[in-house]
């Protein structure tokens, strides 16, 4: 594979999965050979548009195509556990649409199917994968800011979205947290590992999903992780890192940011910029490079996104869940014990 392109399936046909077909352009060593949708003329009308080869009206077409060599998984995050699952079967790598899962045990199941077969898998959480998120990581680890106290992230839309949306659909596991809250929850991980406790509240619809959800997630060094998400209001999308020296913040759009500012206490603000080299700042081509780094180095996981990482996020979703009361249909009653905190709208 080394002198080789990475030849790329896309699973799904929707608005992601044209996004990411499309910034494959800019990596000269992809290239995408098939398509899969649930029927066939989505994935033909897919092919045409980008001009790729093989179109296929069912999955496990896709999954049993030797000639691909990684999956990309962008259906609604109620399908994740079975597209991916069906891929990782028939022996193929995987790159699979955040939320991971729509809960910690699907997640476990693709994370012990991909380990047993020894195929490579990876949460496209592509903020991991953004340099200049990988440079504030850096300087964080370097001890920039002394020891981190408190993160605060926070990733609203404004919508509005009719019922009828994805995001307003139980049976597509609608909702801000799994769509939106993912990202303040992987930003506190990344700089302060996986919470011991969590509180949370949110505000949900008539269908039974969270409309916006605030959530404090603790951690056993003292250190605090306030996030928020909501589909009923554009918040900032801002995101704060304080710690014993100094803080980090950045502006709006902070999981795709083009830059931030370093507040070392009785220094200077230093603002830090992305390189133009790396293109547009929404660019989706960091997080399909590493996939393709790492598929040419054996690795069969991501350093940047570690399935125990992707694990650990969702372990915090199920249980602000918990808190809040929502599960999906399929799911299960909301367990009795847990503590009715959340307001209906
Ligand atoms: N990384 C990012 O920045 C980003 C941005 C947006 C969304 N996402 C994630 O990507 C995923 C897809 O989001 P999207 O905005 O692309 O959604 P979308 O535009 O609704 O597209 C999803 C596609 O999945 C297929 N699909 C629809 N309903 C399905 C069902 N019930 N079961 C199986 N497949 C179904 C359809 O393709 P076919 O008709 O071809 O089967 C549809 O076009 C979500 O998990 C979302 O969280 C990530």
């Amino acid at each position: 594979m080394a002198e080789q392109k990475v030849r790329w399936g896309i699973l799904a046909t929707g608005g992601i999965a044209a996004t990411f077909t499309a910034d494959l352009v800019d990596l000269p060593d992809a290239e995408v050979v098939a398509v899969a949708s649930r029927s066939r003329e989505p994935a033909e009308a897919f092919a045409e548009r980008f001009g790729i080869e093989r179109a296929y009206g069912d999955w496990a077409s896709l999954a049993r195509d030797e000639d691909v060599d990684v999956v990309y998984v962008a259906t609604p995050h109620t399908a994740h556990r079975a597209a991916a699952g069906i891929c990782l079967e028939a022996g193929r790598n995987v790159l699979c649409e955040k939320p991971f899962t729509l809960n910690v045990r699907e997640a476990e199941e693709l994370v012990a199917l991909a380990r047993g077969n020894g195929r490579f898998l990876m949460e496209a959480m592509w903020m991991y994968c953004n340099p200049l998120i990988r440079r504030m990581k850096a300087l964080v680890d370097d001890g920039a800011i002394g020891e981190v106290r408190s993160v605060q992230a926070d990733f609203g839309l404004a919508g509005p979205f009719p019922p009828s949306h994805r995001l307003r659909d139980p049976e597509l596991g609608g909702g801000s947290l799994l769509d939106l809250g993912v990202y303040p929850v992987s930003f506190a991980q990344l700089l302060l590992g996986e919470p011991s406790d969590v509180v949370a509240r949110a505000q949900l619809s008539p269908e039974g999903v969270d409309l916006q959800t605030g959530a404090l997630l603790s951690y056993d060094s003292g250190a605090l992780a306030s996030v928020h998400c909501s589909i009923v209001g554009g918040t900032a999308t801002s995101a704060s890192v304080t710690g014993s020296e100094g803080r980090i913040d950045l502006p709006y759009g902070f999981f795709f940011p083009d830059r931030f500012v370093l507040h070392r206490d009785g220094r200077e603000a230093e603002e830090f910029t992305a390189d133009p080299a790396d293109g547009p700042r929404a660019s989706l081509r960091h997080e399909a490079a590493e996939v393709m780094r790492a598929l040419r180095a054996g690795e069969t996981e991501s350093p940047l996104v570690p399935l125990d990482g992707t694990l650990a996020v969702m372990r915090t979703l199920d249980a602000i869940r918990d808190r809040i009361g929502v599960r999906y249909p399929g799911e299960g009653v909301v367990d009795d014990s847990a503590e009715p905190v959340a307001t209906p709208a």
